[in-house]
């Protein structure tokens, strides 16, 4: 599948990233982020919030609750795991992942932790900084054609 690469250079960027992803959803889909600390995750979480028009104020990395559930006013539900601290099988049931997929928007921080149970049908996005500076390159697969990122 086609692979869609867009750099982005400030915290500010990566939102209006996540914001432009979040506002060509349908509203069930499921996204797995990949990318150590500190690589915008949560920041592209906030810009994704704002797009579905849930207050990105209200975004935080749910590193200790794993979930948190947001509601925007339309109604459009986001789920935003943390999977940090989630190491087995039954941690993530434990979570209740699998009862929330495809009742809203799913988006997983540290996918790495859980790739065996993601669902095949996804948006995958993989966040590398090779320059160790503000510059992220965002590797996005799964997103419909449709969707104008530029
Ligand atoms: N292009 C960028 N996109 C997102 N964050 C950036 C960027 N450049 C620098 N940063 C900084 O990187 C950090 C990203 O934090 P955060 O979104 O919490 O990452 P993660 O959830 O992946 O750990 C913030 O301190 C932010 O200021
Ligand atoms: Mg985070």
């Amino acid at each position: 599948m086609e692979i869609i690469e867009i750099i982005t250079r400030s915290p500010e960027e990566t939102e209006s990233l996540g914001r432009r992803i979040g506002s060509c959803l349908a509203g069930h889909e499921t996204i797995a982020l990949f990318g150590g600390l500190g690589m915008g995750k949560t920041a592209f979480v906030r810009g994704l919030a704002a797009g579905l028009g849930v207050d990105a104020n209200e975004i935080s990395s749910p590193t200790f609750a794993i979930v948190h559930e947001h509601e925007a006013p339309g109604g459009a539900m986001l789920y935003h795991f943390d999977m940090y601290r989630v190491e087995s099988w039954d941690d993530l049931y434990s979570t209740g992942f699998f009862d929330y997929l495809g009742r809203g928007v799913v988006v997983t921080e540290w996918s790495e932790n859980i790739e065996g149970a993601l669902p095949v049908e996804r948006i995958t996005i993989e966040i590398a900084s090779p320059d160790h500076d503000d510059t992220r390159i965002f590797r996005v697969q799964g997103l419909s054609g449709e969707v104008a990122l530029t």
